[in-house]
């Protein structure tokens, strides 16, 4: 049985500021089964975030609907919405939304807050993640005093450590080297092959295609068949 996670039925997206509109998106018709990683490719400007937005029910679609689970998550209740994200989603922005006056500690922290566990065990995870990621006498500077990748990894750390279900990943690798992209895309594959999880992944294309099962490729807002 085909196990579909996400679905986008002619999902389109018009941005309205000061009197000129973008046709951001326009008849997007897709879906991502369980446990599938996809790759969502496309130039500067083609629309990946605004699908990825849509897709997680941070901004509402102009037309069209997405389903979660066969749930229609654009007619559900900001309180239901956010249960879902909090439980089951995990979120890596492309500009990262980092607490600028927080530590490296406290802003993966808050990350785990609605978790309930006991403090030493959280000391304990943030403290393995910010080793596996190279970061562990960051722990206590500002997120603001780190560098753009370094804060890269801090917000893919803040995300798997909460351990969702579906992660939506927008550029993960865009702000660091080779090497550390390389660096990050392997705890997300192992992350992957541990949990079952969900990957969607959003790139200009510096993310090889052969770590997905499924690529959809964007070109100004469309889906290319
Ligand atoms: N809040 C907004 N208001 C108006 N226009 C917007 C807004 N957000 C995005 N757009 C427009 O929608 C289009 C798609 O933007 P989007 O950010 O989804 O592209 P992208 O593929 O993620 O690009 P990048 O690779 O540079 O991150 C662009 O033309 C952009 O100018
Ligand atoms: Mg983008």
């Amino acid at each position: 049985m085909i196990d579909n996670l996400i679905e986008c039925i002619s999902l389109s997206k018009q941005y309205i500021s000061k009197n000129q509109t973008v046709n951001a998106l326009e008849d997007i018709n897709l879906h991502i089964n369980k446990n599938e990683t996809v790759l969502l490719k496309g130039r500067s400007g083609a629309g990946k975030s605004t699908l990825l937005n849509l897709m997680c029910g941070l901004i509402k679609p102009t037309s069209g609907k997405v389903f979660i689970d066969n749930i229609c998550i654009n007619e559900l209740s900001d309180d239901e919405l956010s249960n879902i994200l909090s439980e089951r989603i995990g979120i890596i922005f492309q500009s990262f939304n980092l607490l600028p006056t927080y530590t490296v500690f406290e802003n993966i922290e808050i990350a785990i807050v609605p978790k309930r566990l006991k403090e030493s065990m959280v000391k304990e995870n943030i403290m393995s993640y910010l080793e596996k990621f190279n970061l562990k006498d960051k722990a206590h500077l500002l997120s603001s005093e780190l560098s753009v990748g370094q804060q890269q990894k801090v917000a893919v750390i803040r995300t798997l450590i909460k351990q969702p279900s579906v992660i939506f990943a927008d550029e993960p690798t865009g702000s660091v080297d080779d090497e550390t992209a390389e660096e990050i895309l392997d705890h997300l594959m192992n992350f992957r092959k541990e949990k079952e999880v969900t990957l969607v992944i959003a790139t200009h294309g510096n993310i090889p295609e052969k770590f997905a099962d499924r690529v959809y490729t964007i070109t100004s807002g469309r889906i290319n068949q």
